[in-house]
C-alpha cells in the first residue's frame, strides 16, 4: 500500500510539473502572421519567395516605394512571390500612430479598401508632416476619417473606433523591432533582412531582376 501511494504521488508531481510549463515569449506573438498580402487573389498556390516589407503611411520614401511594390505584387504573385506589407509607425512622425490605427481599422472593417486607403493617405502625405503639427489627435482623426469616406468607407470613424486597434499596431511594432527594423521602407526576403532602410528607393526593374533570379535559382 505504501508503495502504491508513493507511485501515485510521484505521478501527480510529474504531471503538475508538466502542467506548469509555460511558453513565455519576450514579445506578444501575433495571432496570425501579421501584414496585408498584396495581390493575394492572384497568388500562386505554392509560395516560393516570401517578400516582406515594412512601410509607414507618413513616410515620403514609403510613398515613393508603394506604387513599385504594388506593381511587383501584381506581376509576381502569380509566379509565387508573396508580398506582405506591414505598417511600422515611426515615433518621429507626429501622426504616424494615428494613421496606422486608421489603416488597421479600415483593413479590419472593409479589407477591399485597404489599398485604396493607403493610396489616399499617401496622396495627402503633406497634411501629416511637420506643418500640421498643431492639429490635435481628434482633429487629425477627423481628417483621416474624411479620407476614408472619400475612398468609400461611408460611415467614417472616430478616435474611439480606431483606438480599438492599438493592440495590433503595438504587436506589429514589436514584431518589427524584434527583427531589427528601424526605419521604412525595410525589406526581408525569405526571412533574411536585406538591410535596406530609408536611404532612397529601388525601381521596379531592380526588384524584378532580383526576384526573377531567386525564382530561377535552385531550391536548397
Ligand atoms: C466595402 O467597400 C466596397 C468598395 O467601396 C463596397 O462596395 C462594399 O459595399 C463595402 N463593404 C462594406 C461591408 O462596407
Ligand atoms: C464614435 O464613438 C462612439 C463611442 O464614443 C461610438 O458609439 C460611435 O459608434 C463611434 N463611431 C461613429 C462612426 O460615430
Amino acid at each position: 500500500m505504501v508503495t502504491f501511494y508513493v507511485l501515485v504521488l510521484a505521478a501527480t508531481i510529474a504531471t503538475a510539473t508538466l502542467g506548469n510549463e509555460v511558453i513565455n515569449p519576450v514579445i506578444p506573438v501575433p495571432r496570425r502572421r501579421p501584414g496585408v498580402i498584396l495581390s493575394e487573389n492572384t497568388l500562386a498556390k505554392k509560395v516560393l519567395v516570401d517578400f516582406e516589407v515594412f512601410l509607414e503611411l507618413n513616410c515620403p520614401d514609403s510613398k515613393v516605394t508603394w506604387p513599385v511594390l504594388k506593381r511587383v505584387a501584381q506581376d509576381f504573385a502569380p509566379k509565387g512571390v508573396r508580398l506582405t506589407v506591414n505598417q511600422f509607425a515611426l515615433p518621429y512622425h507626429q501622426y504616424g500612430y494615428l494613421s496606422t490605427l486608421a489603416y488597421y481599422f479600415i483593413n479590419n472593417n472593409n479589407a477591399s479598401l485597404t489599398v485604396p486607403y493607403a493610396d489616399a493617405i499617401f496622396e495627402n502625405i503633406r497634411e501629416f508632416g511637420l506643418r500640421s503639427w498643431t492639429k490635435t489627435p481628434i482633429e487629425m482623426t477627423k481628417r483621416l476619417s474624411e479620407i476614408a469616406v472619400s475612398v468609400g468607407y461611408e460611415q467614417g470613424f472616430n478616435t474611439t473606433d480606431i483606438l480599438a486597434f492599438s493592440g495590433p499596431v503595438r504587436t506589429t511594432w514589436k514584431y518589427a523591432t524584434r527583427r531589427g527594423v528601424s526605419g521604412t521602407p525595410w525589406y526581408f526576403i525569405n526571412n533574411v533582412d536585406l538591410g535596406i532602410s530609408s536611404s532612397g528607393t529601388l525601381s521596379y526593374e531592380t526588384w524584378a531582376d532580383y526576384l526573377n533570379g531567386l525564382l530561377m535559382g535552385k531550391k536548397i
